[in-house]
Formats: C-alpha cells, structure tokens, sequence
C-alpha cells in the first residue's frame, strides 16, 4: 500500500529526512493563517487509499500547532486515508499528566484522546514526558528515546563520563545513557529540611569529583531545573557539566541561565526549533515507522 509523508507547518524539517530515510514521497500540507487568526490547511494530492504520515511538532505556539494537527487528521480521513499515522516529535501539554490539585484538567489525556478522535490510528512521539501517559492514546503508539543521538553528539567530548538525571522521574534516560556511555549514572534527589524549609540536592551512590557529567533530561523549559543541577554537580567537585535534552523550550533566557550556572555546552534534539537542537530525531522514528507502514 502506498504510504506518504506530510509535512505539517511544524514539522522542522523532521518529515524530509524522513521521507528520504524511508524512500517515501514527501509533500507540505498547505497552510495559511486567516486575517482574524484560524488555521487553514490543504492536503496539494489525493489521499485516497494510502498510509498517510502527518508529521507536525507541538511546540509554542502550542495550541494552533495543535488545531492544525488536529485539522489534518480530520481531512485525511474524510479524503479517504486508508491509515493515518501521527508523527508529533515534541507532544505539548505532556507534563499535566494527572490531576496535581482538585480541579485540574489531565491536560496530556484531553489532547491524546483529541488526536485519536480526530482520527490518528497511530501516533510516534518522541521522548513523551512519562511513557504511561500513551495508554491514554487508544490506538498503538510508539515513544522513541533518542539516547544514542543524543550520546553520539557528547561521546568524544567527555572523558572518564557520568550521567546524572536532575530528578528521579528522568532517572531511565540517565540508565539508557550510562549503559551507552559505558560508565555509571545516578539522579539528583530532593530534600528539604523541615526547619528552615531550604531545599538541597544529593548523590547517593556515585562521586562527581574530577569527572565530565552529563545531565539527560526531556525538556529544558525555563532552564531552572538543569541550572540548578548544574550549579549543585560544580559544588560537588565534577570537573565539567555538560547538558543534554531532547525538547529545547527554551524560555526566559534558559540559555544565559545554563552558562551562569556552568554548564559547558548543551545540546538538544530538533523536535523543537532552536540554536541548541543539533541532534536530529528523523533516523530514530523512520525506524519507529518502520514497525507502522505496510509496505
Ligand atoms: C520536569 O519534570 C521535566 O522533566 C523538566 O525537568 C522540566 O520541565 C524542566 O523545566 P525547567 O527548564 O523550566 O526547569
């Protein structure tokens, strides 16, 4: 069965690469913003009867990323789509993934279940903030961890390497990274002393003293989380502190806060524009796809 690749208007540049990683024809999906602000989108070939990959990425502007995946969707299946696959690198809205106070929306279960309705059978993502929150895409999916580019890019950078997570929550992509690197991770833990109420951050089991760290971690929003890591890994004796996430928000001026905090270089994966996103994710789901399309 013929399969297409369709760039969506955030897509960067993920859907040609794959498209000639997987030997497939890639078109762009027309687009424009109406005077008053709405999406419009127009598949430029006919659909009918093929395996339709619809690559866009949901970073800012979230939301009208969002309306237009969703609006692609929907008219591949009306055109008559045969399959229509999800290829969302960055899945916005991932870290509301349950209900922290009373009241609160599941942000990540409203925009999975959206996709779904809308008429995704399938959805490759990358690096989803907790893998369990797929179960709410009720079709099959796929979460790609692109450890190995993003390892790739430091390898010969770091020498004797430790990885360390900035919480326990990144704690498997630290694993994942160590076992590449061939060298021991740990993950910062949190404390916060019940008088003064000052929060400090510990090692258990590893010694950063005079070594190159690597801190994984899946977003660098405002910067806080990783300048924190960062400042407290320096305090502690690592030699150099290097920082590598796969969606690179970057806002606030995240960037000037890494380097203030001493962090060597970061690098982050394209799922989302920026002057940091080096490492491309395309090999990484075009394997994913692999698992998806008849050919
Ligand atoms: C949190 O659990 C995430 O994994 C990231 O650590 C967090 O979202 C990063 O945000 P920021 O850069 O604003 O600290």
């Amino acid at each position: 069965m013929e399969a297409v690749v369709i760039g969506g208007p955030a897509s960067n540049g993920i859907d040609n690469e794959i498209a000639k990683k997987l030997n497939l024809k890639r078109e762009k999906l027309e687009h424009k913003i109406f005077p008053d602000g709405e999406s419009y989108i127009r598949y430029p070939i006919e659909l009918e009867g093929k395996q339709v990959i619809i690559v866009q990425s949901l970073y800012p502007p979230q939301d009208k990323h969002l309306v237009e995946l969703l609006l692609a969707l929907d008219a591949a299946k009306d055109l008559g789509a045969a399959k229509v696959i999800a290829v969302v690198p960055y899945l916005a809205y991932s870290r509301q993934d349950r209900r922290f106070r009373g009241g609160e929306a599941v942000s990540i279960k409203t925009v999975l279940k959206a996709l779904r309705s809308a008429g995704a059978d399938a959805l490759i993502t990358v690096d989803v903030h907790k893998e369990e929150s797929l179960n709410y895409f009720e079709g099959s999916s796929i979460n790609v961890l692109p450890l190995r580019e993003l390892v790739a890019y430091f390898e010969d950078k770091l020498s004797e390497p430790l990885v360390i997570a900035p919480d326990k929550g990144a704690v498997r992509r630290a694993r994942e990274a160590a076992n590449i690197l061939n060298c021991p991770y740990d993950y910062l833990e949190k404390s916060r002393n019940r008088i003064t109420g000052e929060v400090s951050l510990s090692l258990k089991g590893v010694d950063v003293r005079n070594r190159d760290v690597l801190i994984v971690d899946d977003i660098i929003s405002t910067g806080g989380t990783m300048a924190l890591a960062s400042r407290r890994l320096r305090e502690l004796g690592a030699r150099r502190v290097f920082a590598a996430c796969t969606h690179a928000l970057l806002r606030r001026g995240a960037l000037k806060k890494l380097v203030n905090a001493g962090v060597h270089e970061v690098v982050a994966t394209n799922t989302v524009p920026s002057e940091i996103s080096k490492v491309s994710v395309a090999s990484a789901i075009a394997e994913a796809l692999r698992k998806l399309i008849s050919v």
